[in-house]
């Protein structure tokens, strides 16, 4: 079959490893090549003849062990179509958060660039622990999939979470990585986020509140779904997406020098940067000292930005061009005011204010276009990146 899919399967070191046996074996029921990863730890679980009768496979335990194949964890992370580390321990799970790489297993994860699946299995107080939490927050953060621990008794004798998910719920989630939506393959997107930030002196600046979280959704979601993405940003707290470039800048003159280069050649260009209106005049070269540079301060000169939007939509030729506008009041009628003033396909409208949009993990939007509205239900901003690449991908 050609189209076989290979699974990679890490295995580490805890009781589960018994588990992973009955994983080859429902991935193999499915039609799919399975090899398996060991750690030196995980040997001491499940004899590694185990998978190599069950995958009719090498088992690779050791990053030095393969004469045939001295770079065997960069081999091993390019044939897998997705990688998966089930049993993960709590010990595996911090490794890979921090980017350790000290064996076969760790290396290849770092190594693959394809999806990757983590099944952790860990006694329950390690697992509960705000350490690992923190480091499967880190690895969600990066991308990295997760099928959650099932509840109930564990080998150490404590009830709790921690149980190895049922294979067969693995399987599922590596099965939803294989056939993931890919419709955004070959499509280049250009994404701005976050606030600007247009210096008075050296030391003070005019900024919004913008998180970011809304354009480093998109552009999440648009990058899994197989896109080439670039996300032009200002300073903003949360991690860039896996796979996607980012370029970093400060001011809107710099967001639209940045946009400028890369707009011709994108497909789609998605403006959810919140873009200071305007800007110190003259920056000063020194801190503006009070009781020295008293007059300076409080005659600050404000100029008016480049609307980066409104200048692309003026421009575009082929382009998919989105905006946003975040209001106050009227924000239907002020999105479709937008939606033509700058010559945009649509806008994504939302309710600003009240402790709405600005920061939070939820958004509440209308889609506005020439052809109609759509009002769409209070949603995670990473649900609402998928409905906006839905609509690009409909709309290309
Ligand atoms: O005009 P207003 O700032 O409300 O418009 C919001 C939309 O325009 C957003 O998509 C924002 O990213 C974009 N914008 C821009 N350049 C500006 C101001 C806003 O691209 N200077």
């Amino acid at each position: 079959m050609t189209d076989q899919k290979t699974i990679v399967i890490g295995v580490t070191g805890c009781i589960g490893a018994y588990k992973a046996c009955e994983l080859v074996r429902c991935l193999q029921k499915r039609g799919h090549r399975v090899k398996v990863v060991m750690t030196e730890h995980a040997t001491k679980f499940v004899d590694p003849v185990t998978f190599r009768a069950l995958t009719h496979e090498k088992v690779a335990i050791d990053l030095f062990d393969d004469p045939i194949d001295p770079i065997h964890h960069i081999s091993l992370g390019q044939e897998a179509d997705v990688f998966v580390v089930a049993p993960c321990t709590a010990n595996m799970l911090a490794k890979m958060a921090h980017g350790m790489a000290d064996d076969l297993l760790s290396t290849t994860a770092l190594a693959t660039t394809a999806p990757i699946l983590v099944a952790p299995a860990m006694n329950v107080h390690m697992y509960e622990n705000p350490i690992t939490q923190d480091n499967i927050a880190s690895l969600k953060a990066r991308g990295v999939h997760f099928v959650e621990p099932g509840d109930g008794y564990l080998a150490c004798g404590d009830v709790g979470k921690g149980r190895l998910a049922d294979p067969e719920d693995i399987a599922d989630a590596v099965e939803a990585l294989l056939f993931a939506q890919r419709d955004m393959e070959g499509k280049k997107v250009l994404i701005t986020a976050g606030p600007t930030v247009e210096p008075i002196d050296p030391v003070r600046y005019i900024s919004n509140h913008s998180s970011g979280k809304m354009g480093y959704a998109i552009a999440e979601a648009a990058a899994k779904r197989g896109a080439e993405v670039t996300l032009v940003s200002g300073p903003v707290q949360v991690p860039a997406p896996a796979g996607v470039e980012v370029v970093n800048i400060l001011t809107a003159c710099d967001m639209l020098s940045a946009v400028d280069e890369r707009f011709d050649t994108c497909d789609v260009a998605i403006f959810s940067a919140a873009v200071a209106d305007k800007r110190p005049a003259a920056p000063a070269d020194h801190k503006l000292k009070k009781g020295v540079d008293d007059a300076a301060l409080d005659a600050i000169q404000l100029v008016t930005n480049p609307d980066i939007l409104a200048t692309m939509g003026a421009k575009k030729d082929g382009q998919l061009v989105i905006g946003f506008a975040a209001e106050t009041n009227d924000v239907v009628a002020n999105g479709h005011k937008k939606l033509v003033s700058k010559n945009a396909d649509m806008i994504v409208a939302n309710q600003v204010g009240g402790g709405k949009a600005f920061g939070t993990d939820d958004n509440e939007a209308w889609f506005l276009t020439a052809e109609g509205d759509a009002q769409l239900p209070a949603m995670p901003k990473t649900e609402l990146a998928d409905k906006i690449i839905d609509f690009v991908a409909e709309h290309l």
